[in-house]
């Protein structure tokens, strides 16, 4: 009988130096978002949210930009570096909220508000980009909301509970497209009370993307950034946190003192953990820098049109 020969895994240790070592050999710099795997933001060069990592895309020197974050992230990468190869470990690792808002649909609901300015969450794919006048993230959307002149009618689209918020807090009416993102909309007002009942030491913070009858009840409402931000320079000991829980391990290397408890989701919900975000692997990372694929492509005409867009928003929040 022949046996099968053993097929070597490597170590995650050895998957660490082996992205050491690819990073060096390319001249990469790897980006990741907050959502990913603790594996991935220990060997990333840039952790960040989705605002601090197009910062960063736009102002490398790398030769080649390595996304551990979703797609529409890395395509944002590429808009703006377009002389840079940009590289995903996962090319389907998509965001569901970008998908429910295809461009054909938008371009309709464009054509049914003639004169309206088009606000597009950063959370979109190129072409809804090219459609829009503005982009915004949800660290600078209270701004970007703001820099529009009174009295003009203003769409905001994907995200329906960013949307509403941003009506709360800048008082001006919106035409929300009806899009969420299943992770923060898994929240509910009964289940995350609860548990701060059973936690009453613990104070209650929440992203924007959260539905309003769980935002009403934090203490404090921010971007994953503007998040741990606040746990930080908060005298808060402890926080019932509701957003992506990958965020947690930031939050307790920055805080090691303090106590971070993910909010519950609802059990009629799927998940509150973003499963996209999960598929960077660091397997998958070595393996993307080897091959040097999968690349993120557009053509040169959509690339063009979906900078004007994030041009402007991060000129209005530098
Ligand atoms: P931020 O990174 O801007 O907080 O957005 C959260 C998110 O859902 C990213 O997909
Ligand atoms: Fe998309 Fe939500 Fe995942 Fe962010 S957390 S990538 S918005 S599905």
């Amino acid at each position: 009988m022949t046996s099968e020969p053993a097929v070597h895994r490597p170590s995650k240790e050895e998957l660490f130096l082996q992205v050491g070592q690819l990073k060096k050999k390319l001249n990469a710099v790897l980006l990741a978002h907050y959502y990913t795997v603790p594996e991935i933001q220990m060997v990333a060069d840039v952790v960040g949210d989705s605002l601090a990592l197009a910062r960063s895309a736009e102002k490398t020197g790398a030769d080649v930009i390595v996304f551990a974050g979703v797609y529409f992230m890395a395509e944002t990468a590429k808009i703006l570096n377009p002389e840079k190869q940009v590289l995903v470990p996962d090319q389907y690792a998509g965001c569901p909220l970008a998908d429910s808002c295809p461009a054909d649909e938008f371009r309709q609901f464009r054509l049914e508000h003639p004169g309206a300015v088009a606000v597009s969450y950063i959370n979109s794919s190129a072409e809804i980009k090219a459609m829009s006048d503005l982009i915004c993230t949800s660290s600078n959307a209270e701004r970007v909301i703001r820099s529009i002149p009174e009295g003009k009618q203003i769409l905001f689209g994907p995200d329906r509970n960013l949307g509403g918020y941003l009506m709360n807090k800048t008082g001006r009416e919106m035409v929300l497209w009806q899009g969420y993102c299943y992770v923060h909309e898994a929240f509910s007002e009964r289940y995350v009370l609860d548990a701060c009942k059973l936690h009453p030491e613990a104070v209650l913070i929440a992203h924007p993307e959260c539905r309003e009858e769980v935002l009403r009840h934090a203490v404090f409402v921010g971007s994953t950034q503007a998040l741990l931000d606040f746990t930080v320079s908060s005298p808060h000991r402890s926080f019932m946190v509701a957003t992506e829980p990958g965020i947690l391990f930031e939050m307790q290397k920055r805080s090691p003192g303090k106590t971070f408890i993910p909010a519950p989701r609802d059990p009629e919900n799927p998940r509150s953990v973003c499963k996209q975000m999960k598929q960077n692997t660091l397997e998958k990372l070595v393996e993307c820098m080897q091959l040097r694929k999968p690349e993120v492509t557009l053509p040169e005409e959509l690339r063009t049109a979906a900078l004007l867009p994030i041009r402007r928003m991060l000129d209005l929040s530098r």
